[in-house]
């Protein structure tokens, strides 16, 4: 297969974990003849002091023009310590996801036998938790009317009806292909948008007769993630919630170095980490690249390439297996591998043909 991949590396830890995504692509299309075209674009805070934006036309086109996108992370402290600038880099992920339309944001939280007794949680608490977080990603708070002055501030919760429709419709397709049960996540007690989601999912609810659906307050869904994990299949929820729920949730995996995530809607489809660009470690070459490759799995296997796809968790297992992992997995949070190295044992594994 040839597929055209557009690489943003974006920020902090990204071009780092970026590097080992394409390696780990490059292995794939080494092994099984593919030929995997690669071009470079920029994102984030590398944009904003490149170009003053942190989304440029060149990027948006590059993305348009390509199959999928692969991305890293964005954000700078330089930014996150200024409550008065006027441009942030995280825009640039905003930009990209309204520009390409990418409504639905794919989470999938599974834990790793070999990496129960590295979650906070209880290994019977989280051992088998395996469910997927459907989130809105174009709509809410993140994109609604704000206001900001030194004595107000507001952000809109908007969301109309052909939105909520769409993404739980993404919802019910993909419980339809798993373990058939959806959790709606709101808090219909309280927000009238809520209530809207509430009333969408009702009513289609009697579309999906083989589904079963049942409906939670965010509140107590963040709390019920904890306490029994396995409850879930597939949440869906709105941007905000899924945002933090997602996060809440990598604790269950035992690192948000972890967890990848698909955002696919209108145009090309963008596959990254949930992950955020962790300043502080760029350049030390301790980032655990494996939320990236598990990245780089969930865009091969949307294109079809199951086989693909397979190969690479499976090294990442291996990986884990062998403890071949960066400091946040290793015993006390160390580890003589780094982020370079554990790329290089993964690739050097899918072409070996050994997994
Ligand atoms: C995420 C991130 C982003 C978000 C930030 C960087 C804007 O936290 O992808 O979860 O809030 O969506
Ligand atoms: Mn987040």
């Amino acid at each position: 297969m040839k597929l055209k991949i557009a690489v943003l590396p974006g920020d902090g830890i990204g071009p780092e974990i970026s590097r080992v995504g394409v390696e780990v692509m490059k292995a794939v299309a080494k092994r099984f003849d593919h030929q995997f075209e690669f071009e470079y674009g920029l994102a984030g805070a590398a944009a904003i002091r490149a170009t003053g934006n942190p989304f440029p036309e060149e990027t948006l086109s590059l993305c348009k023009n390509s199959d999928a996108v692969l991305f890293s992370a964005v954000g700078d402290p330089e930014y996150d310590n200024n409550p008065d600038a006027k441009v942030r880099p995280e825009q640039g992920l905003l930009a990209m996801r309204k520009q390409l339309g990418l409504f639905a944001n794919i989470r999938p939280i599974q834990t790793f036998p070999a990496l129960v007794d590295k979650s906070p949680l209880r290994a019977e608490i989280v051992r088998d938790a395996d469910f997927v977080c459907v989130r809105e990603l174009t709509g809410g708070m993140y994109f609604g009317e704000k206001f900001e002055s030194d004595d107000k501030a507001y952000d809109t919760n908007l969301y109309t009806r052909p939105e909520i429709e769409r993404i739980l419709r993404v919802a019910f397709e993909l419980a339809s292909r798993r373990r058939r049960h959806v959790t709606v996540v709101d808090k219909a007690n309280v927000l009238a948008s809520s209530r809207l989601w509430r009333k969408i999912a009702k009513e289609m609810e009697s579309e999906w007769q083989d589904v079963t659906t049942d409906y939670m307050f965010v509140d107590n869904a963040a709390m019920k993630m904890l306490q029994d994990p396995c409850f879930f299949d597939v949440i869906v929820t709105e941007n905000t919630f899924g945002d933090i729920l997602t996060d809440e949730a990598s604790v269950i995996s035992g690192s948000m170095g972890l967890l990848p995530s698909s955002s696919v809607g209108e145009s090309t489809p963008v596959f990254e980490p949930i992950h955020g660009s962790w300043p502080q470690a760029a350049g030390m070459d301790i980032a655990n690249p494996l939320a990236q490759i598990l990245s780089v799995a969930m865009l091969l296997e949307h294109f079809g390439l199951e086989e693909e796809g397979r190969t690479v968790r499976d090294a990442v297992d291996a990986s884990i297996r062998e403890r071949v992992v960066t400091p946040d997995l290793g015993e006390g949070g160390k580890s003589e591998f780094g982020t370079r190295a554990v790329g290089k044992w993964i690739s050097d594994l899918i072409c070996s043909d050994a997994v």
